[in-house]
């Protein structure tokens, strides 16, 4: 099995267009600390023949040009994109869908909650529904996306995409608005879940054993976007764990046997993204990698 992370960042990517946080500035200064990172996504082969998409950024078109293995190789049309599945319904996941339009086919597998939120939304149409099936996938079964990966969505606790969000919100819950995915081939098995609000038994028993974990690593403290001035909203509420402090990612995890982590989906405001950051010295210390964009992952 081969992945590629497409994009390490969460939501607005690094720099983000209306952002002039610390983080935000270095990378449009071109500071070499910060690399650039484009919005949240990867891709997965068993075969380098057909690739699975796991959620469409809205950097899809850039995502692919910088990616060779992903390029048309057969015929006048052809993607070796045979899949796509979305983890939620967030925009930073399903924008790209719009991207993959002309007519080319591939499978999009989501749940019933996600495919119902892109189903609503007519444009999504353009990914002509006669090229691309739409497939639900439910809780906990295996199935097949593309030949010779197996993959089974899990629910983790999170909340239904920020533009669904009404009065009847509940954070945390884990339902299938927000899953992850276990993926596996040749007895090798990759974790990824992009989006979780609270590292619980289930989460660690799920991630258990894996090769590879990719996981959540939006912000650094619960409170990082309020006290930069830049949101009103904690970590938590936004259905994501932090990585730092009580119940954060560091330390809930730490016990949990996996081979490899590796932080994606990370908000352009994380100390993390700086590479001399005491704050990168304390992930990498406790056994994390940093994603960022291009990264290969050999399994
Ligand atoms: C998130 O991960 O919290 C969402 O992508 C936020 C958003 O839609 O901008
Ligand atoms: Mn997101
Ligand atoms: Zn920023």
């Amino acid at each position: 099995m081969e992945a590629v992370i497409l994009g390490s960042a969460a939501g607005g990517g690094v720099p983000q267009w209306n952002c002039r946080c610390a983080v935000c500035e270095l990378a449009r200064a071109g500071d070499p600390r910060v690399a650039p990172r484009t919005q949240s996504s990867i891709a997965v082969t068993a075969d380098d023949e057909h690739w699975l998409l796991v959620n469409a950024s809205p950097d899809m078109r850039q995502q692919i040009a910088a990616t060779p293995a992903l390029y048309p190789r057969h015929g006048a049309r052809h993607s070796p994109i045979a899949a796509v599945l979305l983890t939620n319904g967030d925009v930073d996941h399903v924008a790209g869908l719009l991207t993959l339009r002309e007519s080319q086919p591939f499978k999009l597998f989501a749940t019933d909650a996600t495919r119902e939120s892109v189903d609503a939304n007519r444009i999504f149409s353009v990914a002509n529904p006669t090229f691309v099936p739409r497939i639900t996938v439910a809780m906990d079964e295996p199935f097949e996306p593309v030949p010779g990966l197996r993959v089974e969505m899990f629910a983790v606790p999170g909340k239904v995409p920020l533009w669904l969000e009404d009065e009847t919100l509940k954070i945390g819950e884990a339902t299938e608005t927000t899953v992850g995915l276990d993926i596996s081939a040749d007895g090798r098995r990759l974790l990824y879940i992009p989006g979780c609000a609270e590292v619980t038994q289930a989460v660690k028993a799920r991630v258990q054993g894996a090769d590879v974990l990719l996981f959540d690593g939006t912000l650094w403290t619960d409170n990082e976007m309020i006290e930069a001035g830049l949101g009103v909203k904690s970590a938590r509420r936004m259905g994501h764990v932090p990585m730092s402090g009580l119940g954060g990612s560091l330390e809930s995890l730490a016990d949990v046997r996996v081979s490899r982590r590796v932080f994606v989906h990370i908000n352009n405001t994380n100390p993390v993204l700086v590479s001399d950051s005491s704050e990168r010295d304390q992930a990498e210390t406790s056994g994390w990698e940093v994603g960022y964009d291009g990264m290969r992952i050999d399994l």
